[in-house]
């Protein structure tokens, strides 16, 4: 059988608010049923998901200490308003050197200006944004493309 990927998605603060927080922007679906379905997608794309969501910064920079003994391959990040202020959630990635995928619900670059900088971007595989929910599914179709080509 063939070795699952391990990947690790962390949605930042405030995204537990998903269904409900501007629905303009974010839609209507929750976090929880979200999760149910990238789980599912995953199962089909031999991914095993597992999800971390928190509004407290150190509490994502220790998910992300704690990926590399837990062998994640992987990390699919939200990390909201973070994206645009966090310097220590960008030295934890470089710490532990494992690649990830930035992503973004709506479109941060149609926004305001302040949303238009991004402390990850460059140092991520790739950035989505502004795809939706359907931003996530394109993230894990794409690990899952790229860690069957490595092996
Ligand atoms: C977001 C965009 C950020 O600017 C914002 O602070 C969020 C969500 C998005 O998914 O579109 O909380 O990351």
């Amino acid at each position: 059988m063939k070795k699952k990927i391990n990947v690790l998605l962390i949605n930042g603060p405030n995204l537990n608010l998903l269904g409900t927080r501007e629905p303009n922007l974010y839609g209507y679906e929750t976090l929880t049923d979200l999760i149910k379905k990238l789980i599912k997608k995953s199962e089909k794309l031999n991914i095993s998901l597992s999800h971390t969501q928190s509004n407290a910064e150190h509490k994502l920079i220790e998910t992300i200490h704690s990926a590399q003994k837990n062998n994640i391959n992987y990390i699919i990040i939200n990390p909201a308003a973070f994206t645009h202020t966090s310097i220590a959630i960008r030295d934890a990635l470089i710490a532990v050197s494992i690649p990830f995928i930035e992503i973004h619900i709506s479109n941060i670059y149609s926004r305001e200006n302040f949303r238009s900088h991004s402390w990850f971007s460059d140092i991520s595989q790739g950035v989505i944004t502004g795809l939706g929910l359907e931003g996530y599914y394109w993230a894990l179709k794409t690990i899952s493309k790229r860690c069957s080509i490595k092996k």
